[in-house]
């Protein structure tokens, strides 16, 4: 990763250099004078409306608007968040980290879509609207509470789990052959952004009784996987009206998943082997 990031930033830096040298060598020129700023040189700007709320004043939660300049801003959601909070307005938060779709904390609602802003371009019209993930206990501006969505993923107990013997035959590594493996395809993939289970609209109506969609694709990642020996167990825990079953395959996870995973097909797996 730490390659990809340099990389990153490498093209970022060079990206500017070719037009600069192009400028030195028509200032020398003698028509340069007469140049007047072409239509490139135009600002290309675009408004973000950006859901605000702090919950250390009492004032209602509001959109305010921010203009910014793309042509002095990175091609993601991300950077322009990131420009607004370092050169327009300091008290802008949200949470990011790395930058490459891998931490999963930048989840947001851009332009109605779940998503991660790191991975998301920024769309060519001429306004954007950001809010926190829907149906989410706001914390600050776009930071969720997600406390309730990593608690039902702790439920699911994401662990390998053994009877008996820990270890494998020699007592070492518990072996699992390339097929099994290959059955964790489409599932450990995740990285617990929410925009799958903020997007379901069972889960909006059932937070806390419905596991959603995140939850159990986990659930069903540990019951496919070859080397744990609590699958009947795992599945028994599940097996609730509620928690599994207020899933009624909408789909709107996989539409919302930046991974491009399908939490109700791994849904569907958990209730087929229910029956
Ligand atoms: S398929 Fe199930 S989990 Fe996915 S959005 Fe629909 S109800 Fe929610
Ligand atoms: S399944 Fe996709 S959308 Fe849901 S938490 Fe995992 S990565 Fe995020
Ligand atoms: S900052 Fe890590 S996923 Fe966007």
């Amino acid at each position: 990763m730490a390659t990809s990031l340099i990389r990153r930033a490498i093209t970022r830096i060079q990206t500017p250099l070719p037009t600069l040298t192009i400028l030195r060598h028509h200032a020398s020129e003698p028509q340069t004078k007469h140049s007047t700023p072409t239509s490139t040189s135009s600002p290309s700007l675009k408004t973000f409306q950006i859901y605000r709320w702090n919950p250390d004043s009492p004032s209602k939660p509001d959109l305010k608007s921010y203009q910014i300049d793309l042509k002095n801003c990175g091609p993601m959601v991300l950077d322009a968040l990131i420009k607004i909070k370092n050169e327009i307005d300091p008290t802008l938060t949200f949470r990011r980290s790395c930058r490459e779709g891998i931490c999963g904390s930048c989840a947001m609602n851009i332009d109605g879509c779940n998503g991660l802003a790191c991975l998301t371009k920024i769309a060519e019209e001429k306004e954007s609207m950001i809010t926190p993930l829907p149906h989410m206990f706001v914390i600050k501006d776009l930071v969720v509470d997600m406390t309730n969505f990593y608690n039902q993923y702790k439920s699911i107990e994401p662990w390998l789990k053994r009877k008996g013997k820990v270890g494998g035959e020699d007592g070492k590594e518990v072996y699992q052959s390339k097929k099994d493996r290959e059955k964790l395809d489409g599932m450990y993939e995740c990285i617990l952004c929410a925009c799958c289970s903020t997007s379901c609209p069972s889960y909006w109506w059932n937070p806390e009784s419905y596991l959603g969609p995140a939850a159990l694709l986990h659930a069903n990642r540990w019951i496919m996987d070859s080397r744990d020996e609590y699958t009947k167990e795992r599945l028994d825990a599940v097996n609730d009206e509620f928690k599994l079953y207020r899933c009624h395959t909408i789909l709107n996870c996989a539409r919302a998943c930046p991974k491009g995973l399908n939490p109700g097909k791994q849904i569907q797996n958990i209730k087929s082997l229910q029956a």
